[in-house]
């Protein structure tokens, strides 16, 4: 029987204190990838840093591949398999897009890793090179990172995360600003990570993206777990409708 890749268990966390996720459940089966919608400001985001270990739950449980997480430190989670990306991509404009795919394969792998790399004679620059082939970057490896275009800065953001070798991958709306073609390439390397046995938490206010390419869909609001389901009954559902509609008249 498959593991749960990740599973949040009636969590509170914040910042400061100031409470944003209330009770936030759910569970992502290995190898889905899973859609997550909600109004601004509804959570999306501190549930990323909840998971990745930026923030620490005042309460509840989350674990990741069957180990609990609460106490772990960030880096200890990325070894442990999870990766992310930023909302806002900051690569190192000045360093080529093969150093800074280099900089997060000697950084995610670890002490343990690169033990064991030592040995297979494996390298932390195929590592890196492999990241930028998965992510199509592969024949822009020497170019300054600071002229990628912004797809190309998207496919960094996700190469990077690549690189620390995760079974879990983290994307915060690494679609937004792209147009409706770009947007589909994003999407294609998404159904490949797919089809590689990754496990993707998939972030993104694109409705029909998330509808396309994810094989469940959460919708958020105030920092809970309002519905969870099939992509398309859940965007058909009048609480979904209601939230995103209303958003503004309140
Ligand atoms: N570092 C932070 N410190 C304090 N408040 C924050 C911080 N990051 C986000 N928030 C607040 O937490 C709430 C949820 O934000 P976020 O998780 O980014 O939402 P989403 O990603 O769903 O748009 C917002 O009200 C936001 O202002
Ligand atoms: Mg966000």
């Amino acid at each position: 029987m498959k593991q749960d890749a990740a599973v949040f268990d009636n969590v509170e966390a914040g910042y400061g204190n100031v409470r944003i996720l209330n009770g936030l459940s759910f569970r992502v089966a290995e190898g889905e990838v899973f859609g997550v919608i909600g109004p601004n400001g509804c959570g999306k985001t501190t549930m990323l840093n909840a998971l990745s270990g930026m923030i620490r739950p005042s309460k509840g449980m989350i674990s990741c591949f069957g180990k609990e997480l609460n106490r772990l430190e960030a880096y200890e989670r990325c070894r442990l398999g999870i990766g992310r990306t930023w909302q806002i991509p900051r690569p190192f404009a000045g360093m080529s897009v093969y150093e800074n795919t280099l900089a997060a394969a000697v950084h995610g792998a670890g002490r343990k890793n690169l033990l064991r790399d030592r040995r297979s004679g494996r390298k932390e620059s195929d590592t890196a090179l492999k990241a930028l082939e998965e992510t199509g970057l592969a024949e822009k490896k020497d170019m300054p990172s600071g002229e990628l275009t912004l797809l190309d800065r998207k496919r960094l953001e996700v190469a990077r995360a690549m690189a620390s070798e995760p079974r879990l991958l983290l994307l915060d709306e690494v679609a937004a600003g792209l147009t409706e073609a770009e947007t589909t390439q994003i999407t294609d390397l998404v159904a490949g990570l797919k089809e590689k046995h990754y496990t993707v938490i998939w972030i993104e206010h694109n409705i029909e993206t998330m509808m396309k390419a994810t094989d469940r869909l959460m919708c958020m609001s105030e920092g809970r777990n309002v519905l969870t389901g099939d992509p398309a009954e859940v965007m058909a559902s009048e609480t979904v409708e209601r939230l995103y509609l209303g958003a503004d008249d309140e």
